[in-house]
């Protein structure tokens, strides 16, 4: 089965998918292969999320980290052309591989908490997601069908392009689909962070309407 063919949504998997990412009024994530902003803030956020759990990435957003694999995290790649195969760094060709190999983790994972305290291996994020879907554009886009939750962190600016920027990215537009997806307050914040700063910024969290 080729990916465009891949028509399954979260029902289809025995854990909880979600993506978080940081983008601009404009819902753009990335200018020229790195990220238009430095909010030391919200790489703190991002890490507190998804510390613990397995990470899905393109090798666009691999090649856009100074240092990988991130730490404390299962890094899985999506990959055509990589062939990755450490301890925590992974490649893998298609989507159905990538859940294949998430399966494989969770089973041993329970399997692993059976043996020892109940409980351990859930989630300790509050968002109750299992593995994570960090970018880019094209990752995001291909893994949305899948993904229950959405969290985003609202940069309150638009990038101004230049005409040398060449490669500029997107979002997927979950804030202009309020047919399929629902703001959650309770995981989003009331106010925004940071407003005197550079880059004021705001969480806001989507669930998928079932
Ligand atoms: N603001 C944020 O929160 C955020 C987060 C992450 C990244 N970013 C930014 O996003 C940009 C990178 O995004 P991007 O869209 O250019 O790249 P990307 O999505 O990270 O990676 C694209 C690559 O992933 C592989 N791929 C994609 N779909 C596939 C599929 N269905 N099957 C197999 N492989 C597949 C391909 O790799 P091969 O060519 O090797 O086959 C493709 O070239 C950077 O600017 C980065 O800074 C921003």
């Amino acid at each position: 089965m080729s990916d465009k063919q891949l028509n399954l949504g979260p029902e289809a998997l025995d854990f909880t998918l979600g993506a978080i990412w940081a983008a601009d009024t404009n819902a753009l994530i990335g200018v020229d292969g790195d990220l238009p902003w430095h909010i030391p803030g919200d790489f703190k956020h991002f890490k507190n999320a998804t510390l613990g759990c397995p990470i899905i990435m393109g090798r666009g957003c691999l090649e856009s980290l100074p240092k990988a694999p991130l730490p404390g995290r299962l890094n899985i790649v999506l990959s055509r052309t990589l062939n990755l195969s450490e301890p925590n760094l992974v490649s893998v060709p298609t989507i159905e591989a990538v859940i294949e190999l998430l399966n494989e983790h969770f089973t041993q994972l329970k399997a692993q908490a059976g043996s020892t305290a109940e409980g351990e291996g859930a989630p300790s994020n509050p968002y109750g997601v299992d593995a994570w879907v960090i970018g880019g554009a094209q990752v995001y886009e291909a893994f949305l069908p899948l993904t229950s939750i959405v969290v985003t962190s609202q940069v309150q600016t638009a990038v101004e392009l230049k005409p040398e920027h060449t490669r500029v990215v997107h979002a997927p537009r979950v804030d202009q689909d309020l047919s399929n997806w629902q703001v959650l307050p309770d995981l989003s914040d009331q106010e925004v962070r940071d407003p005197l700063g550079p880059w004021p910024w705001q969480v806001v969290t989507y669930g998928r309407k079932m």
